[in-house]
């Protein structure tokens, strides 16, 4: 099965707008020929723009979260419909960050999904487990009950429209990366998972990329693992010569 490679940008609450058009400018210059999907996630203020910068390229703009109504008194939230406005047709959901700063439940997450599909958005669905679940080997069963919790109500049909990000929460921003070998598990954890429920078909067409503490020196060992389809970068996203260095390391 050929699978969709992916590198996505997180970007989280970095870079004003002069910033992400330096970026811009920049990674457009040097931009590597990749059979991958190169994402980059901005904050919401930067997103008409990239995508503007960004519409001739190769380069597809994500966004980081979306507020689960279609609309209304929901002050300083987005929607769905408002971020299609400006060109993006991707969401990133579930990032620990959000679980962890803005209390995102599965139930919550659910309701995002839902959202994003019935606005004929894709979705970064993103799951890890925290390192205290590691450390007690519960880490299968949490990432098991994130997917059945937000995803596993969806259509073998939806699934076309969904990439799994496995970040474990020890491994994001921390400078410390999950083997490869642990990548590699859980990856494969993650196909087997939705093969049980939606057939192998369905789970051997949806890619699961990594992420937590990518890097340029980290990223060849990670991306060479049969089931990991490429990486969500954080951190080393920030700089276009690192970033490159990811992108070609796929
Ligand atoms: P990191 O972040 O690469 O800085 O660890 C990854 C993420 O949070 O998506």
């Amino acid at each position: 099965m050929l699978r969709k490679k992916i590198i996505a940008a997180n970007w989280k609450m970095y870079k004003d707008l002069a910033e992400a058009n330096d970026f811009f400018t920049f990674f457009i210059e040097k931009l590597p020929k990749t059979k991958a999907e190169i994402l980059i996630a901005p904050s919401f203020t930067c997103l008409w723009h990239a995508f503007e910068t960004t519409r001739d390229y190769p380069i597809e703009i994500v966004a980081q979260n979306l507020h689960q109504a279609n609309q209304g008194a929901y002050t300083g939230e987005v929607s769905a419909a408002q971020l299609k406005s400006v060109g993006i047709q991707r969401v990133l959901i579930g990032h620990s960050e959000r679980r962890e700063y803005f209390g995102e439940n599965d139930a919550l997450l659910k309701e995002k999904v839902n959202t994003a599909l019935k606005n004929e958005m894709n979705v970064i669905f993103c799951v890890g487990e925290k390192l205290s679940d590691r450390k007690s080997g519960n880490h299968f069963e949490v990432v098991k009950s994130q997917l059945q919790n937000a995803l596993f109500h969806l259509n073998k049909t939806d699934w076309k429209h969904i990439v799994i990000a496995y970040e474990p929460v020890w491994a994001i921003g921390t400078g410390e990366t999950a083997t490869p070998q642990q990548a590699q598990e859980m990856h494969q954890f993650i196909r087997q998972t939705i093969a049980g429920t939606f057939g192998s078909a369905t789970a051997d067409a949806v890619s699961v990329i990594y992420g937590g503490s990518v890097k340029p020196d980290n990223a060849v060992s990670l991306f060479s693992q049969p089931d990991i389809d490429g990486g969500l970068v954080g951190g080393a996203s920030l700089e276009v010569d690192s970033f490159i260095e990811i992108i070609k390391a796929l």
